[in-house]
């Protein structure tokens, strides 16, 4: 009879088991405790109800076994809660070091991503099974939520910045993908698909199709096209700073402040150049809002993360005043 009303989303990614557990211990608790005072409340007021107007209850003193009873057991409950919750919360916002990158774009009313091997798609993502996947998202209008039930993973696409979240599949398949956050009239139009394939077939996959232009090579071509090259390279003076090796290094700012140039950052300093300046250095750059798309900053930022160049990260830097060499 409910073999079409399914309660419960398959469950196809390596998160999913986990957080249904979850889920069942924080139910299976309530559930407890819901009937358990409910019962109490009920047969309490039978057994103890004031017979007659002249029935006074004896006093009570408190008792020491009662009160250890109901503050360890809830201790070890909520406990068990957050300890377990906080591991799921970790690992789900952790993203292993070998996924593959998608850069995901959100825009009402649709779901645009790509490849970090340059294809693209819309509404639909191809995926192995069996490999982690990292997506990095943002969103050129309003805010959007990536949902996959199946996966048991739901990430909002916030305009102005970038989310991150992974999900690794366990079989092939084809599951839904929800815009989970009401974006206008088309919300509920916001679909899609994520299609996970086999390894095999995936590869068939990548290489069909005209070869795509990989993020780096169209940020590059963007970073020409802007200039960005007329100042960012070593012989402009120093108008602006070399950027081998920038991104995800330690950067020190004109207030003293050091940051790491994450992608937030490379964003930041793309779109309002003068909010974050770097030390020694003039804020004279021109804003870049409204002339590059943010699938273009995303292509620029994967082009500067391409360029591992002379420039010291927090590593090099070590080995660097090692050798003597400031
Ligand atoms: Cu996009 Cu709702």
């Amino acid at each position: 009879m409910f073999r079409d009303f399914p309660l419960f989303p398959e469950q196809a990614s390596t998160l999913a088991p986990g957080v249904d557990g979850l889920l069942f211990y924080l139910l299976a608790v309530t559930v407890f405790f819901s009937v358990g005072i409910s019962l109490a409340l009920a047969i309490f007021a039978i057994k103890y109800k004031r017979r007659s107007p002249d029935e006074w209850p004896a006093e009570i003193h408190g008792s020491l076994a009662l009160e250890l009873v109901w503050t360890i057991i809830p201790m070890i409950l909520v406990t068990v809660m957050f300890v377990w919750g906080t591991t799921l919360f970790f690992s789900m916002n952790r993203p292993p070091d070998n996924a593959i990158e998608v850069n995901v774009v959100g825009k009402r009313w649709m779901w645009k991503l790509q490849h970090i091997t340059g294809q693209r798609e819309i509404n639909e993502l191809h995926v192995p099974v069996g490999r982690p996947v990292k997506l990095t998202l943002t969103s050129e209008d309003v805010i959007h939520s990536f949902f996959v039930p199946a996966f048991r993973m739901k990430k909002d696409a916030v305009p102005g910045r970038y989310n991150v979240a992974w999900f690794q599949a366990t079989k092939p398949g084809s599951y839904h993908l929800f815009c989970a956050e009401y974006c206008g009239t088309d919300h509920s139009r916001m679909i899609g698909r994520i299609v996970v394939m086999e390894p095999a077939e995936y590869q068939t996959w990548l290489q069909g199709g005209p070869a795509p232009e990989s993020p780096v090579a169209a940020g590059q071509k963007l970073f020409v096209e802007l200039n960005c090259v007329t100042c960012h390279r070593a012989d402009s003076q120093g108008r602006g700073p070399v950027l081998e090796g920038v991104a995800g290094s330690r950067v020190k700012l004109q207030t003293g402040e050091s940051i790491t140039a994450d992608e937030s950052y490379l964003r930041e300093s793309i779109l309002t150049p003068a909010a974050r300046i770097v030390e020694g250095y003039q804020p004279i750059m021109p804003t870049y809002l409204g002339q590059v798309s943010e699938e273009g900053v995303l292509q620029i930022i994967a082009y500067l993360e391409s360029l591992k160049g002379p420039q010291p990260g927090p590593g090099t830097a070590a080995v660097a005043s090692a050798a003597g060499k400031p």
